[in-house]
């Protein structure tokens, strides 16, 4: 399957792009959500980097925690995590949660590690990923991950918050049969409590989220790596990780290959070290598709730049 396949393929919901450090997810996060609003998939785009440059990448101001409309393009709109207000707001919706017995059960939360939620960026992102899995006012939500040792905690989150929302629903019982008893002993009535069924059903959205994550009609995670042994070692990890939580690869982007150039001894060394890595690449990953890009003579951002870099990630195979 080409990278062409994935972009233009409607049933795909969720792509993301992904490697190690300054090897050009950004870039190719923002060209491929280019051609999916231009193939007319109205489309999101969330950097769920801490360190975020989508708004660099794209010339725009994408900042806040709020999605924004991408000017000069249609179907296109952008969003850059912002954690520390996310994490209020998971705390309030927990509060909700809680019911009557909220602040009994946060100051459990707080007091017990094994209770603690999992890690505020990832799971903001996460949280973003299972908002859009069954809100339907986007055809397509393309991420651009922070590299891979963020991200691989981003892919593990499902499986922690499985266990923690578990645990959680067990203090939920124990609470709550403890406040009513307490209730009755005071003479109160009833209250109805919808807060066990919230839980159970974010534990089911998460369910889902997981299913849809390995389903890769849904998703597809696009590797970028540049072809220089530190990304091809790194590349290693990051699949062994994705296939051992089943997450779909079936494209591999080797960005930033330096062009023939015989008047530049520089150029040419740099290219034969280049090609050899590339060779490598080609033989490890024989299963997967590859798409080769050139390093440009200038940097890549603002729309047109990105459209150009679009070109080649789909243009490139035919
Ligand atoms: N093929 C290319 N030719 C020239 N410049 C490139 C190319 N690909 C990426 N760049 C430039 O390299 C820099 C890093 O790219 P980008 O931000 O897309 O990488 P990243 O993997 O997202 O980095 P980070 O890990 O910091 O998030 C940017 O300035 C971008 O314009
Ligand atoms: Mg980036």
């Amino acid at each position: 399957m080409t990278l062409r396949d994935i972009i233009y393929d409607e049933s795909i919901r969720f792509i993301l792009s992904g490697g190690k450090g300054g090897v050009g997810k950004t870039s190719c996060a923002g060209a491929i959500a280019l051609l999916s609003a231009q193939r007319g998939f109205r489309t999101l785009v969330i950097s769920t980097d801490p360190a975020h440059s989508l708004s660099d990448s794209f010339d725009q101001d994408l900042s806040g925690g709020d999605i924004v409309e991408i000017k000069g393009v249609d179907n296109l709109w952008g969003m850059e995590i912002d954690s520390e207000r996310g994490m209020k707001e998971f705390q309030e919706s927990l509060g909700q949660i809680g019911g009557p017995e909220s602040a009994m059960a946060s100051q459990f939360l707080g007091g017990t590690d094994s209770l603690a939620p999992p890690g505020s960026d990832e799971a903001m992102a996460f949280g973003k990923m299972l908002e859009f899995l069954s809100d339907t006012s986007f055809d397509r939500v393309v991420f651009d991950t922070a590299p891979t040792g963020h991200t691989l905690k981003l892919l593990e989150l499902p499986d922690l918050l499985d266990s923690w929302l578990g645990k959680l629903l067990t203090l939920r019982q124990r609470l709550s049969s403890m406040m009513a008893g307490l209730r009755a002993f005071l003479g109160g009535g009833q209250e109805e409590d919808r807060s066990w069924e919230m839980l159970q059903s974010t534990k089911e959205k998460i369910r889902q989220a997981r299913i849809a994550l390995a389903d890769p009609k849904t998703t597809q995670f696009v590797v970028v790596m540049i072809p220089e042994a530190m990304a091809v070692f790194e590349t290693q990890r990051l699949l062994a990780s994705l296939h051992a939580w089943d997450i779909p690869v079936s494209n591999i982007i080797v960005n930033q290959l330096v062009p023939e150039n015989p008047s530049c001894t520089f150029c040419t060394n740099r290219r034969r070290m280049q090609q050899a890595n590339l060779a490598d690449i080609k033989d490890l990953y024989r299963d997967l598709h590859i798409t080769e890009v050139p390093l440009f003579d200038h940097e890549i951002r603002g729309i047109e730049e990105l459209k150009m870099l679009g070109g080649i990630l789909i243009g490139a195979e035919d």
